[in-house]
């Protein structure tokens, strides 16, 4: 056996897919994202949610005020389709500079989806700016209903939804983000002009439903969409390391308070940003994969959005750290995943927050 590799040195990352929530929340996590990251793709599931240019130009202006002095980090926003968006908002859209897609919530799919999509049919004007103006759809894509059961909803959600859209708008640019199943993969390869695209997570690469419920109910893993089988954790990890380009990081991180999550109802969404670049090199590694990680977590993104490619790198050491069992989180906490294990890539300090 060759020795392992001790040290990676790769071009900056972006993660594609982020919650960074607001006010003293946003003023707890921003930093574990600014240091790994130079761009991360916002979500809009604020309350209320962010539906216009002018509120993300806001919601940028804040983002930007929590990141520590120093940082060197680019917010790429996103708007919240709603069925009432005006299609002159997409125009707004293609002409700020700073919004990079439209994200479309399924009503009630998850978290702060409420003034979501019933009907993809009543947002046609705006899908059809969209696809004139090259935009990007970022799809959370889950059916819902009460007829649906929790485990099929991404692939009733591509049946019934997504193929029928992909066939309506043909120039139509989406992401189906966070992808769980190898459905969605063989989906999104089928599609050969490389317009529909899906980001992944790392905790849907690393754990499968059974860790969920291992040796008891564990809140801070329930996220949407849920973790899946072995097999499709699998296929995620195959589209992830198989130097395809359709396939990008997007950690999907999502912090909620300990005491939201560890409730009788409580909240969808794993927070990995403490850790969103060493626990991929964590996946890639166990599939025997890491010198594809680079192209996975740099490359593919910003090809798909016609982005530059960052300049900078940032170098993983082997040096196995513990994961704090909790992290500060405006008046509470939060639970990181894989809170108190042991992670073997460590991220060398740059000595600024780059
Ligand atoms: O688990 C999730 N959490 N899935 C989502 O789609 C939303 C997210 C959140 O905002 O907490
Ligand atoms: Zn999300």
């Amino acid at each position: 056996m060759p020795d392992p590799v001790q040290t990676l040195t790769f071009a900056r990352p972006d993660d594609w897919h982020l919650h960074l929530r607001d006010g003293q929340e946003l003023a707890a996590v921003a930093r574990f994202t600014a240091r790994r990251f130079a761009r991360a793709v916002v979500m809009p599931n604020l309350k209320p949610p962010v539906t216009s240019v002018d509120a993300a130009r806001r919601y940028r202006e804040r983002v930007l005020a929590a990141l520590p002095p120093g940082s060197h980090f680019e917010p790429l926003m996103t708007l919240y389709l709603t069925e009432g968006m005006d299609p002159a908002e997409v125009d707004r859209v293609a002409e700020s500079g700073f919004v990079c897609g439209i994200k479309c919530y399924p009503a009630g799919a998850t978290t702060h989806s409420e003034a979501g999509v019933r009907s993809l049919a009543s947002c046609a004007a705006v899908l059809e700016r969209m696809q004139e103006r090259d935009l990007v759809l970022q799809l959370h894509g889950e059916a819902t209903g009460k007829d649906v059961d929790p485990y099929d909803r991404e692939r009733v959600f591509i049946e019934r939804e997504l193929a029928p859209l992909v066939r309506r708008y043909p120039r139509l640019r989406i992401v189906l983000e966070h992808v769980t199943t190898a459905a969605g993969v063989a989906f999104v390869r089928a599609q050969d002009t490389g317009r529909v695209a899906a980001t992944i997570t790392p905790q849907h690469l690393l754990l499968s439903r059974g860790a969920m419920f291992e040796g008891g109910l564990r809140p801070h893993l329930y996220c949407l969409p849920l973790l899946k089988r072995e097999s499709d954790r699998l296929a995620l990890l195959d589209a992830a390391t198989s130097a395809d380009p359709r396939f990008f990081l997007g950690t999907d991180s999502a912090p909620h308070a300990r005491a939201a999550k560890e409730s009788d109802c409580g909240c969808a969404g794993v927070f990995s940003a403490h850790a969103g670049i060493e626990l991929y090199a964590q996946a890639f590694e166990q599939a025997g994969a890491l010198d594809r990680l680079e192209a996975f977590a740099s490359f593919h993104g910003p090809d798909f959005y016609r982005l530059p490619r960052n300049r900078g790198t940032i170098t993983l050491v082997r040096e196995p750290w513990e994961v704090p069992e909790r992290y500060p989180y405006g008046a509470g906490e939060l639970v990181p995943l894989a809170a108190g294990g042991r992670l073997d890539w460590r991220l060398r300090d740059t000595g600024s927050s780059a």
